[in-house]
């Protein structure tokens, strides 16, 4: 049942999703226990093709080796040209949210409606140019908007604060739309974003490169302290 997947993904809000990019992916079983121990509720996978951005990650085997391993729900981040003819491969190999770029496609509303028609739970990105006006009313067909703060591609950059306008803007709009940021997100930066209106903070360096702190359980303390400092559990934006 995909959509209780995605009421998961959802209900988990506020939550810390760590990034599956600079993860140990020689001990990918283990790396995803140890999150799972250190309270993760759901995994965000960076998939990337080398053209739609200049690098190249992972895509159907590895989302289906973590599938057998993992009962957290997965939410795929498919930073690729082509996010129509690899959703229903990637939705057959356990995937339970798939966010398509929209400066990857023609007609981001058709997309998001072929890629709800798998039954799957559908998000579509924006880069910090992007404009929201770039969503093309694509917002009221998709169950989640991800704000990226970082240029799509790589781990590790600086937050942009322009997402912190798009997220105020786009939480005005749509109060009960969910809202994911995706870049740069760390302790210092992750209060501004919750109070901007975003519910869930995804997050690869401030977890995987952190050699000040013992374990991802100290990681995700100490985000989620910062967002609970910032405006906790009530959804931000809602009268
Ligand atoms: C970048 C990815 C992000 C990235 C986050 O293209 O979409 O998920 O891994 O990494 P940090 O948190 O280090 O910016
Ligand atoms: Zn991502």
């Amino acid at each position: 049942m995909i959509r209780a997947a995605f009421d998961a993904i959802r209900d988990s809000a506020p939550a810390v999703l760590p990034s599956l990019l600079l993860c140990d992916f020689g001990d990918l079983k283990g790396e995803v226990a140890r999150l799972a121990e250190a309270g993760t509720r759901v995994l965000h996978l960076d998939v990337m093709d080398g053209h739609f951005v200049p690098n190249i990650t992972y895509a159907m085997p590895i989302v289906e080796g973590l599938r057998r391993h993992t009962d957290l729900p997965l939410d795929v981040h498919l930073m690729i040209s082509d996010p129509l003819t690899y959703a229903k491969p990637m939705v057959e190999v356990g995937a339970d949210l798939l966010t398509f770029h929209v400066e990857a496609v023609q007609d981001p509303v058709e997309t998001a409606q072929r890629i709800g028609e798998l039954g799957v739970a559908v998000g579509v990105a924006l880069n910090p140019k992007t404009p929201l006006e770039k969503l093309a009313g694509c917002e009221s067909h998709v169950d989640m908007v991800l704000v990226m703060s970082v240029e799509a591609g790589v781990g590790g950059q600086q937050f942009a604060p322009v997402s912190l306008e798009k997220l105020r803007a786009l939480k005005d709009k749509h109060p009960d739309l969910l809202l994911e940021g995706d870049g740069g997100i760390n302790a210092n930066t992750i209060g501004p974003a919750r109070q901007a209106g975003c519910d869930l903070f995804v997050v690869g360096s401030a977890i995987f490169r952190r050699d000040d702190l013992d374990d991802y359980g100290e990681a995700m303390e100490e985000l989620t302290a910062a967002i609970n400092a910032a405006g906790g559990k009530e959804r931000m934006g809602q009268s």
